[in-house]
């Protein structure tokens, strides 16, 4: 079903990546995410399943290369598999990160899936891609060229 904006405008739909923690593939989390995004509309485009290496761990998260928390997120991301997935569906940026909450679990606004499931900041069941940090690119990192 298309969405519309107030006055019937169609509304463009956006992609966006979505990385579902080796934590929470571990807790058995995967189903419950994703029913989150699906109820919040969201469409699946494309998933897969990968034990990411060191390098491509460093690799994408290479913006936080030099910070304190950098060694440890990556030896957590890198600690069994994360699930990818390509989500479409109107303002899917601004939405994914909306239903994510923010990246301390103990600062996220109640009902979203880091305050519901998060433990702590590191490890905090999810990756939502930010505005800013070139959400194509983000998807390429996982998916290759896709269109
Ligand atoms: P994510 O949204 O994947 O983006 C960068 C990740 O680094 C973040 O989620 C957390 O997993 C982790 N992170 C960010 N800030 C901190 C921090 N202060 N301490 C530990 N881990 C952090």
């Amino acid at each position: 079903m298309p969405d519309f904006a107030p006055g019937g405008k169609e509304l463009d739909c956006q992609q966006t990546l979505l990385v579902i923690k080796p934590d929470a593939v571990r807790r058995r989390l995967v189903g419950e995410i994703i029913r989150r995004v699906e109820a919040d509309r969201f469409r699946i485009c494309d998933v897969r399943l990968t034990h990411l290496e060191r390098a491509r761990a460093e690799e994408f998260y290479a913006i936080h290369q030099g910070k304190e928390f950098f060694a440890p997120l990556v030896d957590f991301m890198t600690s069994g598999p994360v699930m990818a997935l390509r989500l479409e569906r109107p303002d899917a940026v601004r939405r994914l990160r909306e239903l994510a909450g923010a990246t301390d679990p103990k600062q996220a606004k109640p009902g979203t899936i880091r305050a519901d499931f998060g433990t702590t900041t590191r490890e905090n069941v999810i990756h939502a891609s930010h505005p800013d940090e070139n959400p194509e690119q983000e998807i390429r990192f996982y998916f290759g060229n896709h269109r």
